[in-house]
């Protein structure tokens, strides 16, 4: 397999393992990372679903400090191999089945993916980091060693008029991919009371921005238009989402990961409440601009049957990263969405790629069944 053709790395700050990073939010960590220092070494795993994409990290991997490893992270094996070869000092895991849509069909697979990859990952690096036992018989742990989650704001469930998310609020998901997501912030957690492992967990509201695949509203909306096909709005359009800039969960996971404190959970937001339905006014207007054509993008909305147990609105509150760890973010929604309206319009050979016969077979499946 490729990585038996790796190097072994010597003598570097930090090497990272990152799960799922050909995919939207793994990709967009990696390519900051990557510029924000030169002496980190960085080894993706990732098992190439219909989410991850080669193409979207090509110039990354060609970097002399990356490497990719294809392969999933529910193989016992080759994370023990991976592990004992690399000496890793970081994992970041966003390897999952993401898309709740999706998890409505198949609620095993994200079941397998999330909860029982995040468990052998964390029994690998338990396997690799410890270094004996202290006077009350936990495990010690090898110096500067951590294990982060990335998760989700959906862990919390959903919220009504007023509120917002914090760290404390109790967990109390719907979907079959937020109660995976809950699960496996709940193993991440108890291997941190059991073992005194070296964790932390970040709960993410929605992303957008380069790189995310088109099952998902806001890169779903913005191809549709452009191909002249129905935008399909669930229900009435009138949910709430708290949109965040991927750049800027990134550089929050930058924050966390190398200032965290172990054991911590931090909620990252970016205070862009919208309902589904402005979302989606607003990439028609801003296509009506940047590639106008005769009426308006608008008129390709379409309502269709809503998604069962569709949670009705996400809001985060970030005060605990911005007042423990100094982040804010830094996009505005209103600058957040040109730039990613601008990014789609001039990267269609992405685009084209992505749109592959497995993308194809879910768009049917799924409207198909809504309209
Ligand atoms: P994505 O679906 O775009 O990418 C997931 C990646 O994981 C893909 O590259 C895929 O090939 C890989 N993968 C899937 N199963 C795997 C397995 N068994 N072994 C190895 N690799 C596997 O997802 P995303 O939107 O980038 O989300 C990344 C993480 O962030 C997820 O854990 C998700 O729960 C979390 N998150 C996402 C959002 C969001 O708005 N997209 C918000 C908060 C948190
Ligand atoms: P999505 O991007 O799937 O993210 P999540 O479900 O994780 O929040 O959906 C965002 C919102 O947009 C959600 O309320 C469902 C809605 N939606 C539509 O109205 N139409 C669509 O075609 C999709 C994919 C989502």
């Amino acid at each position: 397999s490729l990585h038996d053709a790796l190097p072994i790395f010597h003598n570097c700050m930090k090497t990272y393992l990152v799960t799922g990073a050909a995919g939207f939010i793994g990709a967009n960590y990696i390519k900051y990372i990557l510029a924000k220092h030169d002496d980190i070494k960085v080894v993706i795993l990732d098992a190439l679903t219909y989410a991850g994409n080669l193409g979207t990290i090509a110039k990354d991997i060609d970097d002399e400090r990356c490497f990719f490893v294809k392969g999933d992270i529910c193989d016992r094996i080759l994370a023990d191999e991976l592990f004992a070869k690399y000496k890793f000092d970081y994992v970041v895991n966003f390897a999952a089945e993401s898309h709740v849509d999706r998890s409505i069909e198949n609620p095993q697979l994200f079941l397998m993916t999330n909860i029982l990859g995040t468990q052998n990952l964390l029994d690998a690096a338990r396997r690799a980091w410890v270094t004996g036992k202290d006077e009350s018989g936990y495990p010690t742990w090898r110096n500067g060693v951590r294990y982060h989650q990335v998760s989700t704001d959906e862990v919390y469930g959903s919220l009504g008029a007023e509120g917002f998310f914090t760290e404390k609020t109790p967990l109390c998901p719907h979907s079959p991919y937020s109660a995976s997501k809950t699960s496996a912030d709940m193993v991440v957690m108890a291997y941190h009371d059991t073992y005194k492992m070296p964790v932390t967990i970040t709960r993410c509201s929605n992303n957008y921005g380069p790189y995310h695949f088109p099952e998902k509203l806001i890169p779903l909306v913005i191809l549709n238009a452009l191909d002249g096909k129905p935008l399909p709005v669930y229900g009435k359009g009138d949910q709430i989402r708290d949109w965040l800039y991927v750049e800027d969960h990134a550089r929050a996971l930058y924050t966390v990961v190398t200032t965290g404190v172990m054991g911590e959970t931090y909620n990252i937001g970016g205070h862009n409440e919208k309902q589904n339905l402005e979302v989606v006014h607003t990439i028609c207007d801003l296509l009506d601009e940047m590639v106008p054509k005769a009426g308006s993008y608008r008129d390709q909305i379409t309502y269709v049957a809503d998604r069962p147990g569709h949670d009705r609105r996400y809001a985060i509150d970030a005060s605990k990263m911005s007042a423990e760890l100094d982040w804010q973010p830094q996009e505005t929604f209103e600058s957040g969405i040109r730039k990613t309206v601008l990014w789609y319009l001039e990267n269609q050979q992405w685009v084209g790629n992505v749109k592959s016969g497995a993308y194809q077979s879910w768009i049917e499946q799924n409207y198909g069944e809504r309209a």
